[in-house]
């Protein structure tokens, strides 16, 4: 990691898979994770926490498959205290450049009592061993006393001081229940940095959830106070109210460098793309009015705000829209464009097809363009995103009528490929997009539960594209999935088909013979 300004570097830890990824609901595939760590390793993250790896399989393959894939960023697993978590963390990041093991154990008074049932004294000794363990694995060890802003100051000091002299080279205070104040962590850390002994000898790190919504402001006051490290998600994705955001901490700093006078190495300019792409792959929508990322961050509707604008930006804006990789929508071309211009296109949007996926792109993008007068920046990214989700996909759309209005029923005929058998049904509804869920659950037998459906427009105008995302939930496990058409009904069909496909993969691993074809 190195520092190319004068200005102190500011490590950022993204932990969207890891504590973002907790956030119910927000479920991402192999691939998704993939996708998303692509892209912060490009960003310049300096630090991805890619899981978990004892929660489960599918963690520790995350892990794994991540450290395989990132080329600069530190790939990072969680543990908890014990021998086997830590091992175990250690054995999925084996093919990282640059792994490491990030330990964690309770220190407040209500956790050791009701949480881990353990003494302040065998925490200690806990804290010692599962640092110097995970030190037999790595060089880079971060320890982190979970409930660390509610826990006791002298025996916080106490287990800081352990596990730096056992080996942590980072040590990281979360601020687990969003319960602190900026004024009060900045004095955390410190206090932290004033009477440990040998607090010179680690980075010192913030990771604060956002329940009181004061986790940007509150690991900003310990980055005042020294901190070097912020641990952060996407679009503030986590648990309850989620952890603070890595693109407001990003562009706080970026923004405020009179004030906030650090170094961050991520290309802010990629910051709209990795939101759209956590937003797509958890069916989280951001907020409109969401700093930064937010459909309406910069747009400015007020007619005196309007006029100050047109005659000098910076009359209301502090940031500009390209600063965070927002373009103007662009009219990009039409059913007569050719491949040459379409390839142009993709490149400038950040897309790198082979030769098979760019002829399978180019063509859809005809038909697209065939139905739509206006094809814009948004429809082709919706169509490529589309194509890349569903391109291993077993079971796909292939027709779709519906018969919908007052009259009711409402009925869908509708035809599937499955593993290369076209297979079609008709069902009726309580209305069209109940029609065509029975339709695909009279081929597909399952008993997932539709959690969440959802409909946006790709971009304005009443011929927009519109975009599904339905989340279905079966034994615990969630799965996203998502569809893009002109027509609502088979962007519908296709966000259920591709849930219902991950669905299957997820309940392949654990019992091959689920999800029969009937
Ligand atoms: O919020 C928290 O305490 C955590 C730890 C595991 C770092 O996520
Ligand atoms: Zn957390």
């Amino acid at each position: 990691m190195t520092n190319s300004s004068d200005k102190d570097h500011v490590y950022i830890f993204d932990t969207t898979m890891r504590d973002g990824e907790q956030s119910p609901g927000a479920s991402m595939t192999l691939g998704e994770k993939l996708q998303v760590a692509e892209v912060l390793d490009e960003m310049g993250v300096d630090i991805i926490e890619a899981g978990f790896p004892i929660a489960s399989n599918g963690d520790f393959e995350a892990v794994s498959e991540v450290s395989k894939i990132v080329k600069n960023a530190v790939v990072c697993g969680l543990a908890r205290a014990g021998q086997k978590d830590i091992d175990r963390a250690a054995d999925a990041l084996k093919h990282a450049k640059r792994p490491r093991i990030h330990s964690f154990l309770s220190t407040s008074p209500v956790h050791m009592k009701y949480k881990l049932q353990m003494e302040p004294e065998e925490v200690y000794e806990a804290v010692i061993s599962s640092v110097t363990r995970a030190r037999g694995h790595t060089d880079d060890v971060e320890w982190s006393p979970e409930d660390g802003t509610r826990t006791e100051h002298d025996f916080l000091c106490h287990c800081v001081e352990a596990a730096i002299k056992a080996g942590a080279t980072t040590i990281n205070i979360p601020d687990t229940v969003g319960y602190t104040v900026p004024e009060e962590y900045f004095q955390l850390i410190t206090m932290l940095r004033e009477r440990v002994p040998n607090s010179d000898k680690a980075i010192f790190s913030t990771h604060c959830h956002n329940d009181l919504g004061m986790a940007v402001a509150n690991s900003l006051a310990a980055v005042n106070a020294g901190a070097r490290q912020v641990e952060c998600t996407i679009n503030g994705l986590g648990e309850r109210a989620g952890n603070a955001a890595l693109e407001e901490i990003v562009m706080a700093i970026k923004t405020r460098s009179d004030v906030l006078p650090y170094d961050v190495g991520v290309n802010t300019e990629m910051l709209t793309r990795a939101s759209k792409l956590v937003s797509n792959v958890t069916a989280f929508p951001v907020q409109y009015n969401k700093a930064i990322v937010g459909k309406n961050a910069f747009a400015h509707e007020s007619g005196i705000h309007q006029d100050g604008m047109l005659k000098n930006a910076e009359t209301y804006e502090i940031m500009t829209p390209e600063s965070v990789g927002l373009k103007e929508t662009s009219l990009v071309m039409g059913k007569h464009s050719g491949r040459h211009a379409f390839r142009a296109k993709l490149e400038e949007l950040g897309y790198d097809l082979g030769e098979n996926a760019f002829q399978d792109a180019f063509q859809r993008f005809k038909d697209l363009a065939d139905k739509k007068k206006h094809v814009y920046d948004e429809d082709i990214e919706a169509l490529v995103d589309d194509q890349m989700a569903h391109a291993d996909d077993n079971i796909k759309v292939v027709a779709l009528t519906v018969i919908a209005g007052t009259g009711g029923p409402q009925k869908a005929t509708m035809t599937l490929e499955i593993d290369g058998r076209h297979v079609t049904k008709e069902a009726t509804g309580d209305g069209p997009v109940d029609a065509t869920f029975n339709a695909i659950q009279a081929m597909i037998d399952h008993s997932a539960r539709l959690q969440l459906y959802q409909v946006s427009a790709v971009t304005e105008g009443t011929d927009a594209q519109a975009e599904v995302s339905v989340r279905l939930e079966e034994d615990g496990k969630t799965v996203t999935g998502r569809g893009t058409d002109t027509d609502t009904m088979v962007a519908s069909a296709k966000a259920y088909v591709s849930a219902l496909n991950k669905l299957m993969v997820k309940r392949m691993k654990t019992k091959p013979e689920a999800l029969a074809v009937s």
